[in-house]
């Protein structure tokens, strides 16, 4: 649940182009060496979810750079790139709450002049999950994210845990490509109810909303399901993929166990306790509510849920 308290109010410098977010933080750094950057990379229309981003950023670092890029390439055709929420307003009162110092805010066109031939894949752990029902998704990210590191060279960065196979892809290249960063996984925040925060929020009906919180309660009654000494990983899938199913307004797209953070499927067979003590385990699931499609997960020892 949200606890967050805002620690600053000096208002973060807003920079728009790649050149001048270079040339200050050049400045920043000639200013004081060894400076320590903090980097959150977000989509924007932000909430207390990020907001504990940057404030965790903020705590860690001497500098803290928010990035707010609705990046094209890592949505499908159909999905729902023309409609995603914005409110550069808001999200830059959050920013200064949550103590940013610079806000970088590229236009598309700034960020991709040209037709770009040069992406970054990371195979294997994008090839289940969101990656297979996203085609192409994590091309985009890994594409993206790569760019960012590049124009802000963070110290550390700092990701939501509540898209667990985005920090594993990030991680993986991270590592496979030595970019001098930390990666810091964070905590999921959720609502009072349960209900994980996420910017598509805004697109569920009252009803929707309420239904969606089948995703918690799953996710609760999974945790219980798993201390069962008998239960399989095929036995905990099937159960919490019933349990989803008789909300009448949630249509799964997957809801799966994997190793974590490899992504590697899990034997159904395997009783939890002889899989936890190879790995710890990811249960994830995307779930629909109308034309909304939501994602949360838990950790296995939990740390999630
Ligand atoms: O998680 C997100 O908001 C995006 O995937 C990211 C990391 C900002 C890349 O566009």
């Amino acid at each position: 649940m949200s606890t967050l308290t805002p620690v600053k109010t000096k208002q973060p410098l807003i920079v728009r182009t790649i050149s001048e977010l270079r040339s200050e933080l050049s400045i920043r750094r000639q200013e004081k060496p060894g400076l320590e950057t903090g980097f959150v990379p977000t989509m924007g229309y932000l909430h207390d979810g990020h907001g504990s981003l940057i404030q965790r950023s903020a705590a860690e670092n001497g500098l803290t750079v928010l990035s707010i890029f609705v990046n094209p390439l890592q949505f499908g055709p159909n999905e729902d790139l023309d409609r995603y929420p914005r409110d550069e307003e808001r999200d830059l009162k959050l920013a200064r709450q949550e103590g940013a110092d610079i806000v970088f805010i590229p236009s598309v066109q700034e960020m991709y002049p040209k037709r770009a031939l040069t992406r970054v894949l990371v195979s294997e752990v994008t090839e289940s999950l969101c990656g297979a029902s996203r085609p192409g998704h994590f091309d985009g990210v890994g594409t993206v994210v790569s760019k960012l590191f590049h124009l802000v060279e963070p110290t550390r960065a700092y990701f939501g845990l509540k898209d667990a196979q985005q920090v594993a892809v990030v991680q993986q290249m991270v590592d496979d490509l030595n970019f001098n960063v930390q990666i810091v996984p964070c905590p999921t925040l959720r609502e009072a109810d349960g209900l994980a925060l996420s910017s598509r929020n805004v697109y569920l009906s009252p009803e929707q909303r309420s239904e969606a919180l089948v995703l918690y309660r799953t996710l609760q009654q999974a945790a219980q399901w798993a201390a069962d000494s008998e239960m399989t990983a095929g036995g905990l899938e099937a159960k919490v993929r019933e349990a989803i199913s008789r909300s009448p307004l949630a249509s799964i797209d997957y809801a799966e166990l994997r190793r974590y953070p490899s992504l590697e499927a899990v034997d159904p067979q395997l009783r939890l306790e002889e899989a936890l003590k190879q790995s710890p385990l990811l249960l994830a699931f995307a779930v629909r509510f109308g034309g909304t499609r939501l994602i949360d997960n838990a950790i296995f020892p939990i740390k999630g849920a």
